[in-house]
């Protein structure tokens, strides 16, 4: 039973992310942190008769929310609009996510870092060079949650063939933006990549890439996914405090981490690729990453894929890295 912080607990993502956690009886302690709302959110939300006590902190009160956390999400900062790219929300959100994890390195230094707040591909670097700057830096603590592509291309996957249940997990590694998000659809079990034609498997990828801008555009102005992504966020927290609250193994979900948190299984991949950060499937165990499951043989289709999506990569996480570097 542990204490869990959402930062931005009161935005579109964190309501309905808090209510899905608040569900968890892995969590004994929700302390819901944002600059506007956060005691409303938290004194509806504690009416709810399950065992997590829930707390509301608001703008003065970031250091007594991430008090000994034992796991901290961050979904913080502004949505994208129409005609937006995730790179373009960096300007606001870089602020955020420093401020919030100079307050993790300064009140929970031992805990998981959970990154919503895009772009993914930036803000996970700024959270561990703000951490690293303070000296509690764990890169098996520190994820980018990408998992809505993940969840995304379960989905998608099973509108193109009805025969594929949508539970069946899509393996997507890279990054979490456009070009980056290469679902590796040849791994897909029955042969399912076999059954399409070279335009569709184009389509399907593509819907994949940029499925977040269906939910932009649809919303016309008024946000991105929330309610998508309040599932997936719950989805990976609470296999991650399955395995390191209650210690089962064999959990397995992707995610952006720095390729650090398993050197043996990474060390090659990095210096062919010169990539730091980078999606893949991840293996929880009780200390966060146990390990980062090796890229399988892919289709001369996905190497293409990756061949685009990591000089695009290296920009984003330049980007987030010297935010924090350039300016010590
Ligand atoms: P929102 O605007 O509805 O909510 C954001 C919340 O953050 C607001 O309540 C705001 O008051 C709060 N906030 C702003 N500055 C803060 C600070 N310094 N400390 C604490 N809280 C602060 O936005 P929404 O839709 O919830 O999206 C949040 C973020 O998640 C965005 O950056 C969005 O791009 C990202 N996102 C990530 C996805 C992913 O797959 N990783 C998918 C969808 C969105």
């Amino acid at each position: 039973m542990v204490k869990v912080v959402i930062c931005g607990a009161a935005g579109g993502i964190g309501q309905p992310l808090s209510l899905l956690l608040k569900q968890s009886d892995l969590i004994s302690h929700l302390a819901l942190f944002d600059v506007v709302n956060a005691p409303g959110v938290a004194a509806d939300l504690s009416h709810i008769n399950t065992r997590s006590k829930v707390t509301g902190h608001g703008k003065e009160a970031m250091s007594e929310a991430l008090k000994d956390a034992h796991t901290v999400v961050i979904p913080a900062g502004v949505p994208r609009k129409p005609g937006m790219s995730r790179d373009d929300l960096f300007k606001i959100n870089a602020g955020i996510i420093r401020d919030l994890a100079e307050g993790v390195a300064n009140n929970c230094p031992n805990a998981f870092v959970l990154v919503i707040s895009n772009p993914v591909n930036s803000t996970v670097p700024i959270v561990c060079e703000v951490l690293k700057k303070h000296g509690v830096f764990n890169p098996k603590k520190v994820f980018g949650i990408s998992t809505l592509d993940v969840v995304r291309s379960s989905r998608f996957v099973s509108e193109v063939n009805p025969a594929v249940d949508p539970s069946t997990r899509v393996t997507v590694v890279g990054g979490h933006s456009g070009v980056t998000i290469v679902p590796l659809l040849s791994q897909i079990p029955g042969g399912f990549v076999d059954g399409l034609s070279e335009e569709k498997l184009g389509e399907l990828t593509h819907r994949i890439q940029y499925g977040g801008d269906e939910v932009v555009k649809a919303k016309d102005g008024a946000g991105s996914a929330t309610l998508s992504m309040a599932y997936a966020g719950a989805r990976f927290t609470l296999k991650l405090l399955e395995a390191t609250v209650a210690g089962k193994s064999g959990l397995v979900e992707s995610s952006y981490v720095n390729l650090d948190a398993d050197v043996e299984h990474t060390a090659e991949f990095k210096s062919k690729t010169g990539l730091d950060y980078f999606a893949q499937d991840v293996e929880f165990g009780t200390e966060g990453v146990s390990k980062i499951i090796p890229l399988p043989e892919v289709s001369a289709y996905e190497k293409k894929l990756l061949e685009a999506a990591i000089p695009e990569l290296k920009i984003n996480i330049a980007k987030g890295a010297s935010f924090i570097t350039d300016s010590a």
